[in-house]
């Protein structure tokens, strides 16, 4: 392993060969890509890099990365959340699917379930086992692997199974995403005991074991998606959940399905191809939204402030209009009226090219809010299959609850419900009513995997970063359409417009002096937040000749790598 380099976090196919050993033949099938991974932990690449290199497919690559992730990165996903699966099935005409492993509200959720007194209580979805929605990403390690992979489920879950029993040393990251919820961490007892050092913050370098984690892998990797929903695991989850006040039920585990939804696709110039993620996220009509505003502006001759200005005034638009969208299965969504090219015309007619529009000016929408924590990653196999992956337990160490003797912090999805369905939008729909809460209905999410496809490249996207999540990718899309290279598109600074706030948000160092007096006399109110945010996973595949290069967020401590798979 002396060939993994942790600094710089960015590595091309050509700096990163890893021969991690050698992979089964598979007749006939000419390599037309290098194996490669992105993700946000080196221990979750080499998970993937070991299954691809044993024989494994981008699909197998994807369940060992999500469950590795899951282990070392429990602030970011894990058993106890979900998240969404994009993939690519090579072919002379590829396939797209979307796997939704979205969470879902328990059965005895109720609109008004965190109301008291006429009042939404924000602790009471944030924290504690009723912020908890049913998890997800259990059913989806198992769906993917038998529908689409080459190796068994449990083959899949063996990294993950050794990291948790090892364990793995607490990183920075770690550090910072406890540090923000130690207060909610130290009022469960079982999160206390499993994640911190005797209530305090563990130091860098720890060893982080997860024995019950481990088995409760162990259970899934034996019998499946009954392994975690069903027997055992099921009983342990349910029983904490209620003992604390929380209202899962055996059928809530039971009855949840993972569901596999049409991608969103969105023609683009030049042959290419959005392909993203569909309600329950509104991530993907967010881009295609921007990216067909875009198109319709000088934004790729613009000077860059004038650029900023074009892309954070299609931002302001895409996000009025996420109030509409909500759960597929529940609500109609407008996702056809939204992408059509008079509307977007006429979006983009309305942008001053010299004046911010005050989001005041356009219809209201209600507020919404959404964690800021998640995990992405990317992976493709030898033959050109593909997935991008964002997976979450909303915010970091989502509800810091730990159903004891479960090792699954479960997450607190629940508040990417509308709490308080009070408001309308501009189109006279009932604004955040299609995303109020209902028994059995899954949250409105931003997280937002995409790939652009052209006859001559797939580059995939991803990050995580709640509501901010479509704007960074949108960021990183134009970099590759720029032409920049795979470390251009993850550490280019990033800008941020959501429409409420009226905030043109931006990292410490985004903007010149100059720029920031140009914009503000533009009419924006700039926020600067402080502190850098996001964590993108990209790649991008030469088809011509199978080069594939990769880059993982000089943010984050993740790592992009290549595997050579023999044949
Ligand atoms: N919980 C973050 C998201 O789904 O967007």
């Amino acid at each position: 392993m002396s060939l993994l380099n942790r600094n710089p976090h960015v590595l091309s196919r050509f700096c990163a060969l890893l021969l991690l050993g050698t992979a089964a033949l598979h007749a006939s099938a000419q390599p037309v890509a290098q194996a490669t991974v992105a993700s946000a932990h080196p221990a979750a690449t080499v998970a993937g890099l070991e299954t691809l290199a044993g024989g494994g497919n981008a699909f197998d690559a994807a369940v060992a990365i999500a469950s590795a992730l899951a282990v070392v990165e429990p602030y970011g996903s894990g058993l106890g959340g979900g998240g969404f699966f994009l993939l690519r099935q090579a072919g002379p005409k590829p396939t797209y699917r979307f796997i939704d492993a979205r969470e879902r509200a328990p059965l005895a959720s109720s609109a008004q379930m965190y109301m008291r007194n006429g009042k939404v209580q924000p602790e009471l979805s944030l924290n504690g086992p009723l912020a908890a929605a049913i998890p997800g990403l259990p059913a989806a390690l198992a769906e993917i692997t038998s529908r689409f992979g080459r190796k068994p489920l449990a083959d899949n879950l063996v990294p993950a199974i050794r990291l948790a029993t090892d364990g793995v040393s607490i990183d920075r990251v770690y550090i910072d995403r406890a540090e923000g919820r130690l207060e909610a961490m130290r009022k469960d007892r079982e999160t206390s005991r499993v994640f911190l050092q005797q209530g305090n913050l563990p130091e860098e370098w720890d060893l982080l074991r997860q024995p019950d984690l481990a088995k409760t892998l162990e259970r899934l990797a034996r019998y499946g998606r009954s392994g975690f929903y069903e027997g055992e695991t099921a009983d342990r989850l349910v029983e904490g959940v209620r003992a604390a006040g929380g209202i899962w039920s055996l059928e809530d585990l039971r009855s949840y399905q993972v569901v596999e939804r049409q991608p969103l696709r969105y023609p683009l110039a030049d042959g290419r191809e959005l392909i993203s993620a569909p309600p329950p996220s509104a991530g993907g009509v967010a881009l295609a939204q921007s990216l067909g505003m875009l198109a319709q502006l000088p934004w790729q001759k613009a000077e860059p402030t004038q650029r900023v200005h074009y892309v954070a005034e299609v931002l302001r638009r895409a996000y009025h209009d996420r109030s509409m969208l909500g759960d597929p299965d529940r609500i109609a969504n407008p996702v056809q009226q939204l992408l059509a090219p008079d509307y977007l015309k006429r979006l983009a007619a309305g942008i001053d090219p010299n004046r911010a529009t005050p989001s005041a000016s356009l219809p209201p929408k209600p507020t919404w809010r959404e964690g800021d924590h998640t995990t992405h990653f990317v992976v493709i196999d030898e033959q050109g299959n593909a997935v991008a992956a964002t997976l979450s337990v909303n915010l970091p160490f989502g509800s810091a609850f730990t159903p004891p003797g479960t090792g699954v912090v479960l997450n607190d999805e629940m508040d990417d419900f509308a709490a308080d369905i009070e408001g309308s939008n501009a189109y006279g729909l009932a604004g955040s009513a299609a995303n109020a809460i209902a028994s059995g209905k899954r949250p409105l999410s931003s997280m937002s995997p995409s790939f652009i496809e052209s006859p001559n490249e797939l580059a995939a996207f991803g990050t995580p970063g709640g509501s901010r999540i479509p704007s960074m990718v949108l960021l990183a899309m134009l970099q590759y359409l720029d032409g920049r290279a795979v470390q251009n598109w993850v550490s280019a600074p990033r800008y941020h417009n959501q429409y409420l706030p009226d905030v043109l948000e931006h990292e410490p160092r985004t903007f010149t002096d100059a720029q920031k007096a140009d914009l503000t006399a533009r009419g924006y109110t700039l926020k600067d937040v402080g502190r850098s945010y996001g964590n993108q996973q990209v790649l991008l595949w030469n088809k011509k000749n199978g080069d594939v290069d990769a880059a993982s967020d000089p943010r984050g401590i993740g790592l992009a790598a290549g595997t050579t798979v023999h044949y």
